[in-house]
């Protein structure tokens, strides 16, 4: 038995929201806004908050600093139902921050990257590998100190018997540096959305962009937004499974990661890839009835009612 079916590698980070500003901000001046919220953010940690509320046993590896918001992303992920026994406390940088401002459906955001940036596949003790069914990687362009030995990692993760799933995320510098025909044939599940494939590809079209990692992957189920998702095998012709699709979307905020945690909470169930395809789309469309990454995700009955009421889909979790 391990103690945890799922250990989520990735940032940690807090949300300074700020809403209903009364302007832009100008250097020199001084403007209000109207409301303030302080949140835990960080996509990975709304992966392992949303496994965790499916039922999956998470636990979190990230680096914070010794300070307030550490503290802060510390406990609201135990809120979540997440372990952080594992969390790595520095006293050389200070825990990450986004400041957000909102502008109607637009946003400004401002983020200092601090312990994420330097946590690397050395802080990481040994002895986690042996307690995990399966390891997701997450973000890796804002991690660049996990980016270098993310090869060694994944190399760990498969000499201890671990599963691995990898979402690249964004590269907010866009030069896409990755290679995939050495990282993806140690990659179980790779998770990336359409436009990050193609850019990590350098492909025009996301055709072009399955054909070149098709000799790599073992499974590859890439989110396609309102269209849905396509699973790629290395044998088999891609499979595109139509969205449970919302016409009513509040916001797509972490729909991406909620598509991540139903995945992986039924990969680690040894489900068939199928049924973690259809459970990744159900629950990015469950993602999407409610604001923020995490809203959808209150309870297990309550997700079960969304899909239910909104979807027509009868789970049990
Ligand atoms: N409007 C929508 N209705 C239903 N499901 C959606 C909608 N938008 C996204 N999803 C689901 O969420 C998944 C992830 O969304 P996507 O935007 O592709 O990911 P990312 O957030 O990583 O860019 C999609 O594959 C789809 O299954
Ligand atoms: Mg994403």
């Amino acid at each position: 038995m391990k103690s945890y079916d799922v250990l989520a590698i990735g940032e940690l980070n807090v949300d300074l929201i700020l809403n209903r500003l009364d302007g832009e901000p100008e250097v020199g001046k001084e403007k209000f806004a109207g409301d303030m919220i302080l949140t835990l953010g960080s996509s990975t940690a709304i992966f392992a908050a949303n496994a965790a509320a499916l039922g999956t046993k998470v636990g979190f590896v990230g680096m914070i600093g010794h300070d307030n918001f550490g503290q802060l992303i510390k406990e609201s992920l135990e809120a979540k139902g997440v372990d952080t026994s594992m969390l790595i406390e520095t006293d050389r940088y200070a825990s990450g921050a986004t400041i957000v401002l909102n502008y109607g459906e637009d946003r400004a955001m401002v983020t200092y990257q601090g312990a994420m940036a330097s946590m690397s596949f050395a802080d990481i003790d040994p002895a986690v590998f042996d307690k995990t069914r399966h390891i997701h990687i997450s973000s890796i362009f804002l991690q660049p100190a996990l980016k270098k030995g993310l090869v060694e990692l994944l190399e760990c993760a498969r000499a201890h018997g671990a599963t691995t799933s990898l979402d690249t995320q964004w590269d907010p510098a866009e030069t896409w540096d990755f290679d995939y025909a050495r990282i993806l044939p140690l990659v179980s599940v790779f998770l990336p959305n359409e436009k990050e494939l193609m850019l990590l590809t350098a492909s025009a079209t996301v055709d072009e962009a399955v054909e070149k990692i098709r000799p790599y992957v073992n499974v590859a189920i890439i989110k396609m937004g309102n269209k849905g998702s396509l699973l790629v095998c290395k044998d088999r012709e891609a499979v595109l499974l139509p969205s449970f699709l919302n016409t009513e979307v509040v916001d797509a905020i972490g729909a991406g990661d909620s598509f991540n945690a139903g995945c992986i909470s039924r990969f680690v169930k040894d489900d068939s890839l199928e049924e973690c395809q259809r459970f990744g789309n159900l629950m990015g469309a469950v993602n999407t009835t409610a604001a923020g990454g995490t809203g959808a995700f209150s309870s297990k009955e309550h997700i079960e009612t969304i899909a239910r009421e909104k979807f027509n889909q009868f789970i049990t979790l």
